[in-house]
């Protein structure tokens, strides 16, 4: 980037969500080049900006969705049908219907999911998502797979399912899993993986698998993020065994959200307030959880800098919203350098279910979204 944030900001405003369209490229080639021949879909839920699921769509991704109002804006990004998949969870018949009727391949989420579709299209395929007791992520609330998950078939009702497969002359010939978000260990995807290519011998009409996202990105410098190269090579190998012991190649699919965009996006807020107690400095700036919640309900961390005085002494701080909560707190006694009223902060990493998680609470409004390419920045 050749202008500085600090700069950036004299142009735009604040607050803005910031991102680099060139990073989300090379995300995306990182994944496509580490995992050749398999389909990837971004799962959009990460980042519904229009412009930004158009660069990724580009870079040969289908787009992964959850709700109609995800297809709606697949489809205003020009993805056609064909390269949009749907995940549903605890969606009514009317809604599980007209997606199946626009043609987008479905994975369903329950026994009841596979009962509506039976009655409304007996004798088509279908693809079902299994849990498997296997689940990872960086909090409680996103780990997706094992007994506390509400996602999935769990794998111990495969025979009612496939008791109504057979009622509705259903051929099952997709799996999908996803066990949770930002995994950065190669290894929990891999076993997971396998375990599903063990439960997929049980249905002989298979053509594909979905494994799902959760490819982690380090947001503390203390960790890395998923090793892509590493996995890539398991995957590679996993797969190919499998396919010599089924004797066929089954359409392998995976789902990243976090991974193309997290790194590519930047909140940018101005302080607006300082001040202390005995024990702490406040430091109030001019957005809060309505524009980026994962602190608030994740306890995520997120790296955060001073870019209006990078080289300033380091102090110790935390750093709050304008929201009237005292959960309203995107940073607690972190080290940042000096701030004083009216400097620019970059929240880091907050591509990926940031402006896509934020509301008008306090009824305050969202940020802009701006997209940088090389030098030139417009809004999206
Ligand atoms: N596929 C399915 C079916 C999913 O439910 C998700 C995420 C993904 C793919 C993409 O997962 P990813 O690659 O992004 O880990 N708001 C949370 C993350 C929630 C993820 C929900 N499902 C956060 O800010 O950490």
């Amino acid at each position: 980037m050749k202008r500085g944030l600090a700069q950036i900001t004299k142009e735009t405003g604040t607050p803005i969500y910031l991102y680099d369209s060139l990073i989300i490229q090379s995300k995306c080639r990182e994944l496509s080049k580490n995992l050749p021949g398999m389909n990837l879909y971004y799962a959009c839920k990460a980042n519904t900006n229009p412009e930004i699921i158009k660069i990724i769509y580009k870079e040969g991704f289908g787009i992964e969705t959850v709700s109609p109002g995800e297809i709606r804006i697949a489809k205003k990004a020009d993805v056609p049908v064909s390269k949009i998949i749907f995940t549903c969870s605890n969606i009514s018949e009317q809604e599980l219907t007209s997606v199946i009727k626009q043609g987008i391949k479905v994975h369903l989420d329950s026994l009841q999911q596979v009962l509506v579709v039976g009655k409304n299209f007996p004798g088509t395929e279908i693809s079902v998502r299994l849990n498997q007791g296997i689940g990872a992520g960086h909090h409680s609330h996103v780990i997706t797979g094992g007994p506390d998950s509400k996602f999935g078939i769990d794998i111990s009702q495969i025979k009612d399912l496939k008791k109504i497969a057979q009622k509705y002359n259903l051929k099952i010939t997709g799996l999908h899993q996803h066990i949770g978000s930002n995994v950065l260990d190669a290894l929990i995807l891999s076993k997971a993986m396998k375990k599903l290519l063990t439960t997929a011998l049980l249905f002989p009409e298979l053509k594909y698998l979905d494994f799902g996202g959760g490819f982690g990105i380090a947001y503390n410098k203390a960790d890395k993020n998923l090793d892509v190269k590493k996995f890539g090579i398991e995957v590679k190998k996993i797969i190919s065994d499998f396919s010599k012991k089924l004797g066929r190649k089954l359409e392998i699919s995976f789902e990243p959200g976090r991974y193309p965009v997290a790194e590519a996006g930047s909140l940018l807020v101005e302080v607006t307030d300082i001040k202390k107690n005995p024990s702490k400095k406040f430091i109030g700036v001019n957005s809060g959880f309505n524009h980026l919640i994962r602190p608030a309900i994740y306890d995520s961390y997120h790296e955060i800098e001073n870019v209006s005085n990078p080289k300033g002494k380091k102090e110790k701080v935390t750093i709050a919203g304008n929201v009237c909560e005292s959960g309203d707190v995107f940073a607690k006694n972190r080290l940042i350098a000096k701030v004083k009223i009216g400097d620019i902060l970059v929240i880091k990493n907050t591509g990926a279910y940031g402006y896509a998680m934020s509301s008008e609470y306090n009824s305050r409004p969202r940020p802009k979204e701006l997209l940088l390419t090389g030098n030139k920045i417009k809004q999206i």
